[in-house]
């Protein structure tokens, strides 16, 4: 087997630390299951701007350009908020020159830990859905946007085209799953919204074995925190996906659960957690690595197959839970390093 080539960014705060464990127990299982790649780590984000003068150097495109997928820890932070290009534009530059449209966010709560949500047991239990968000359009990325003394402007544009290719991929994710689209929009007010129902309404025309219904964003962010159980792929551009990938998150206990797939329509995939470089807990090896381990197995089950191993990671982690070796995040007192360590030992049997 040819080696897979995975380009690393683990980017600032705690993007590094959870990277770094999560880059161990990766190799420790990869020798279990005779998976052969090779590392190699660029600076992105605040680290890019440290070591290179920018967020996304033409060297750090490039590279992940030609991998066969990309790992992302965390990016940006009080220290380069005032940059004259920030970490947070070197994302969204990457994700955009990438094509990586469709950005998939899974929130699966295994039986065993719906415990360590702070929602109630039997609203947690069975929760398992997706947010399939549109990641390279809408008002991210809209020009014209201004920035005034005492007025400001951005702009949210979204072609047909751009709705049309994510919706799909919402609908063929549904098809493996529980076949059911829920598709989230503000079109009692917008525009964008509008044509985002319409060409969601054409769309569902192909897939007649998926039910498609459409939830106004306000509510819908209510009913995703009082009946989760209920979704099972959750359809949006790309503010609203954000927000509510964020608010999903406590369902399954903390933001540090979280892990994210991006893909294009042909490119490397990138895979990355949902949440930020914390710099409130950066440094203090503290944060919950899960989010970026579950972004290695999504990796290892979308770019290369390697679906017995990811079961495998998942399962053991799961298991680390359950016994009790948790984060602050999540209630206990584990450092990074020990939920590591636990991982590793487990898989050396
Ligand atoms: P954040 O996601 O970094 O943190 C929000 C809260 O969740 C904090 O209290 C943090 O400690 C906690 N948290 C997040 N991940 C955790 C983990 N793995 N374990 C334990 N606790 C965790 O959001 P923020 O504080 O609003 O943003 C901080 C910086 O991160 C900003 O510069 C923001 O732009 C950036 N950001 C980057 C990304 C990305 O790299 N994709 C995503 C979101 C925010
Ligand atoms: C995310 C982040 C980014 C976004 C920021 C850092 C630009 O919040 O990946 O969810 O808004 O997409
Ligand atoms: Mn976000």
């Amino acid at each position: 087997m040819t080696k897979k080539k995975i380009v690393t960014l683990p980017g600032d705060g705690i993007g590094t630390e959870i990277m770094d464990s999560a880059l161990n127990i990766l190799a420790e299982a990869s020798k279990k299951f005779n998976f052969a790649y090779e590392v190699e780590s660029f600076p992105f984000g605040g680290a890019g701007i440290d070591l290179e003068g920018e967020p996304l150097s033409e060297k750090t495109l490039t590279a992940c350009q030609q991998a066969d997928a990309i790992l992302l820890g965390a990016i940006g932070g009080p220290k380069w908020e005032q940059a004259e290009k920030t970490p947070e534009q070197g994302l969204l530059q990457l994700r955009k020159a990438l094509g990586l449209f469709a950005n998939v966010r899974p929130i699966r709560v295994p039986e065993a830990i719906v415990h360590l949500s702070p929602l109630k047991e039997e609203i947690v239990k069975g929760s398992d859905f997706v947010v399939v968000r549109e990641l390279t359009g809408g008002i991210y990325f809209g020009t014209p946007r201004k920035l005034e003394d005492d007025f400001a402007l951005d702009t949210c544009p979204y072609s047909g085209e751009e709705i049309r290719r994510i919706v799909k991929k919402a609908f063929e994710m549904a098809r493996n799953r529980k076949k059911k689209v829920t598709s989230v929009d503000k079109s009692n007010v917008l525009a964008t919204s509008k044509l985002w129902r319409k060409i969601t309404e054409e769309v569902a025309k192909d897939y007649p074995d998926v039910t498609l219904e459409h939830q106004l964003v306000d509510s819908a962010a209510m009913k995703i925190i009082t009946q989760p159980a209920y979704y099972d792929v959750i359809v949006t551009e790309n503010l609203f996906g954000d927000i509510l990938s964020d608010e999903a998150s406590v369902i399954t206990g903390s933001l540090g659960m979280l892990p994210s797939a991006s893909h294009s329509e042909n490119g490397p995939s990138l895979y990355e957690p949902i949440h930020g470089s914390a710099p409130d807990i950066a440094g203090k090896n503290i944060a919950n690595p899960m989010s970026m381990i579950l972004s290695v197995t999504m990796m290892l089950r979308e770019s290369f197959d390697q679906h017995e191993m990811a079961e495998y990671l998942e399962k053991i982690c799961d298991e680390v839970m359950i016994a009790g070796i948790l984060t602050g995040d999540l209630g206990g007192k584990a450092t990074t390093s020990d939920f590591e360590e636990a991982v590793i030992q487990k898989i050396k049997g």
